[in-house]
This record gives C-alpha cells, sequence and structure tokens, in this order.
C-alpha cells in the first residue's frame, strides 16, 4: 500500500546573490509578492496539497523565517487593544499556517546536498521538495496531481514545464517518453543546465518534487556535479535508471499559471501579475497599468 505523504521540504539556504543589495540582510524568501513574503505562498501550498509538515532548509543570516512562522506577542497585543481583527488575522496567518520545523544546511554544497539534510526529519518515507523561486498559482493545483501520480505508479514525480530552448540551459532538462496519459511522460533521462544544443528536450525540471526515501542513500554517494555542487538532478537520474526498483521517475507537464521569483525581471513581473488578479488591487491596478503603457516607445 503506498504510504500518505505528509511532509514537505523546501531549500532555503541560499545566498539571494541576485537580489543585492535587498538581501544583504534579509533572506530573499522573505522579498514580498504583493503583501506576502515569497515563502509563504510556498508554505500556502504545501499546506492545500495537506502536507502541513514543512522542513525548511536554512543557513546563516535566516532568522527572518524563523520569526516569520512564529508568534509575535507584542504585536498580537496592541491590534488586540486596538481591536483591528483584520490586521490581527493577517499577522496569524503564517503562524497558524503550518507545523514548522528548521534544519541548517551547513555549508553551501548544492541542492542535492539540502535536500540530504532532510533525511533525520523525513526518515523512510516519500517526500515532497518545493524550491521557493517558484509560485505556483493556487488555482492551478500541481502538487495535488503530483501527489496522486506517486500513489498510483509509486515513483519518484517531478513537474516538468515546456519551456523556450532559449532558456533551458536554466534548468534540468529532461529525456521522455509517452504514457498513456498526455500529461504524464517516463522520464528516461535528465541532464542538468544543458546548452541548448545537447538539451534532450525542452522540458524543464521546474521546483516541485516528490521523492522516494531510496534518494537519501543516492544522494550520500553522489560527487559533486555541475559547478561543483551536490546535483539533485544526478540522483533523479540515478532514480530514472531504476536500478533498485524503486519505481522510477515520471513527470507531470504542467500548464497551468507559474511566477519566477528567482530574478529580478520574473519577480517584477509575478509582483505585478499577482497583484492584477487581486480583488482588492487589481480594479485599480488595470487600468493604470493599460494606460501606463500606451506611452512605451518598444522600437
Ligand atoms: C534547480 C535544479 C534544476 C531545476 C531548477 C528549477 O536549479 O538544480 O534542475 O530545473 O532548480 O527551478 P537552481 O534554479 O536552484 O539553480
Amino acid at each position: 500500500m503506498t504510504q500518505r505523504i505528509t511532509k514537505a521540504v523546501i531549500p532555503a539556504a541560499g545566498l539571494g546573490t541576485r537580489f543585492l543589495p535587498a538581501t544583504k540582510a534579509m533572506p530573499k524568501e522573505m522579498l514580498p509578492v504583493v503583501d506576502k513574503p515569497a515563502i509563504q505562498y510556498v508554505v500556502e501550498e504545501a499546506v492545500d496539497a495537506g502536507l502541513s509538515d514543512v522542513l525548511l532548509v536554512t543557513g546563516r543570516n535566516k532568522n527572518a523565517l524563523e520569526n516569520h512562522f512564529d508568534r509575535v506577542a507584542e504585536l498580537e497585543a496592541t491590534l488586540e487593544r486596538k481591536g483591528d481583527t483584520a490586521k490581527l488575522e493577517k499577522v496569524n496567518e503564517s503562524t497558524e499556517l503550518a507545523d514548522m520545523h528548521y534544519v541548517r544546511q551547513g555549508d553551501p554544497l548544492g541542492l542535492g546536498h539540502a535536500v540530504l539534510r532532510a533525511r533525520m526529519h523525513v526518515g523512510d518515507h516519500p517526500f515532497a521538495v518545493l524550491l521557493g523561486d517558484d509560485i505556483i498559482d493556487a488555482r492551478d493545483p500541481l502538487l495535488t496531481r503530483m501527489l496522486a501520480e506517486h500513489d498510483r505508479r509509486e515513483a519518484t514525480i517531478v513537474a516538468l514545464l515546456e519551456v523556450d530552448p532559449d532558456s533551458i540551459h536554466l534548468y534540468g532538462a529532461a529525456a521522455v517518453e509517452p504514457t498513456d496519459d498526455p500529461d504524464v511522460v517516463r522520464v528516461t533521462g535528465l541532464v542538468e543546465k544543458p546548452t541548448a544544443d545537447v538539451a534532450p528536450s525542452n522540458l524543464a525540471v521546474i521546483g516541485r518534487y516528490v521523492l522516494r526515501p531510496e534518494v537519501f542513500d543516492i544522494l550520500d554517494r553522489t560527487e559533486p556535479g555541475k559547478g561543483g555542487e551536490i546535483q539533485l538532478t544526478d540522483a533523479l537520474m540515478e532514480m530514472a535508471a531504476d536500478i533498485e526498483g524503486t519505481g522510477g521517475v515520471y513527470g507531470v507537464v504542467f500548464r497551468g499559471r507559474r511566477y519566477d521569483t528567482g530574478d529580478k525581471l520574473d519577480y517584477i513581473k509575478a509582483v505585478v501579475q499577482l497583484a492584477v488578479d487581486r480583488d482588492d488591487l487589481g480594479p485599480e491596478l488595470k487600468p493604470w497599468l493599460a494606460e501606463y503603457v500606451t506611452g512605451f516607445d518598444l522600437d
């Protein structure tokens, strides 16, 4: 029988150098996307998919993350005294969201290493990994779909997105075979950040994974790969070969809305897109935006 998955792991130890100086003294995961820190969207997504046990893999300079998901007695008392229940609710949202746990990565040896740091917490059970740079629109529940696919196939599941060949070098790229489901492919190979000419396809691995616990043993012996880092992609490559009978790797091809907050331009787009969709901001922002862009000279 398949085991119900309850744990989500979110690597959040990166230095966020692409956002300096904003991230000099503040974790990049705390950058606001409209009015919520990016990390809160990701934790909410895990909880929406039924995973309320969340482990953040953090590092130095990341105390703000723990504080964000903890009580803040003084502020709560002040808001209560004022009777400002709307703001109090906003403060409490992140506190009551999930059962949060933390482990530090120590040396920044790569994504594979960060995932390996979750071993003690996760134990011998399948689990999900969510990367903080990707925000998946709550209306397009990708992780829920991936968990269902894991239950069906008892295999490792990755999320794949068709990208422009010009940007495949930013991702892990998958070699795939079709299955009887048009949204699901079998992953036969993976290459971390290939140039367009050697990429096996333009299907990019995006930051959602459902992993079998066997991945820990593999990561433990995975040598540093691309960029001198221990790559999750390399361990998944071994899972895809299915030598030890762990079910192989399948990809759910995502066709929904995804917002990348990993670099400045994409981050700005994400903020605008999500704000336009909000009932409290969209009605005023949309006409303003429409007028603003008419002044652009795009030649
Ligand atoms: C990581 C993975 C890569 C994956 C990407 C998704 O890279 O190594 O395979 O495609 O996340 O966002 P990073 O973006 O951390 O460099």
